[in-house]
């Protein structure tokens, strides 16, 4: 299957590490600070040499002049939920791995929710979804989040998920980091690639990365740590010594 095989070179380097800064809150929650100039953040993360980017459509749609090049894009297919829903886990699927290939995405993110009302769906979806991705070579991504809030950093929740997402199919999987106690456990979980989210902004952001990655994470796919940071490029920059050095 080459298509998945040459698309995931581009999301990794040659260190089987990825650096990726998620941009897609927007669909969520909306212009918050760091991402209201998508074009502005765009560029200082391209400037920090960050591996990849997690974008919704509109947003590569509109600066594809950006992309390419060294910064791979991932495009998020699934959503439709905003901060005010009273459902937030009842994702659906708002685009298709066809039109993320039309888009020249490199790889798709697909949400997938363990112990809630929308896990069934999502779950569906994200099966569904790996389907497609084998057949268009294209590597997907599940980004695995338990339901409630108190079970975010749970590590039976995130082993859970991890394992969920292989068996359905996925490529790389996406969770918060559980803690220096029980991370090496959540990476047995499979053995597909596990790259930790960032959370909101904290101070230790760069101290966790390193903990996940010498525990064998393959990668961070931060946000608001990267584009709520005083200086985006510098942070990024950061971000790619503790992961490739
Ligand atoms: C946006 C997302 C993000 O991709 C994910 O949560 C990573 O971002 P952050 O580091 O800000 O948590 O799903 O809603």
């Amino acid at each position: 299957m080459s298509g998945k095989v040459i698309r995931t070179n581009r999301i990794f380097k040659a260190d089987g590490k990825t650096v990726i800064v998620a941009l897609d809150h927007g669909q969520f929650q909306g212009p918050i600070e760091g991402i209201t100039d998508i074009q502005t953040t765009l560029k200082n993360v391209k400037e920090g040499q960050a591996d990849a980017v997690i974008l919704n459509p509109g947003v590569i749609q509109d600066n594809a002049y950006i992309l390419g090049g060294n910064l791979a894009v991932l495009c998020r297919i699934t959503g439709a939920s905003t901060n005010y829903s009273p459902s937030f886990d009842y994702h659906r699927l708002i685009s298709s791995v066809k039109y993320a290939i039309s888009l020249g995405a490199d790889g798709v993110v697909v949400m997938g929710f363990i112990g809630g009302p929308g896990e069934n769906q999502s779950l569906e979806i994200l099966g569904r979804v790996a389907e497609e991705c084998s057949i268009f070579g294209v590597p997907l991504i599940a980004e695995m989040l338990p339901q409630s809030p108190d079970h975010f950093t749970d590590p039976k929740f995130i082993s859970l998920g991890v394992r969920v997402a292989y068996e359905l199919g996925a490529d790389i999987v996406k969770v918060y980091y559980t803690g220096k106690d029980s991370f090496s456990q959540v990476i047995k979980s499979a053995k597909i690639p596990i790259v930790i989210a960032g959370g909101p902004k904290g101070t230790d952001s760069l101290e966790i990365a390193k903990e996940a990655i010498e525990l064998g994470a393959k990668g961070v796919a931060f946000g608001r740590n990267v584009f709520q940071a005083e200086d985006q490029t510098d942070y990024v920059r950061k971000l790619v010594e503790v992961v490739h050095n």
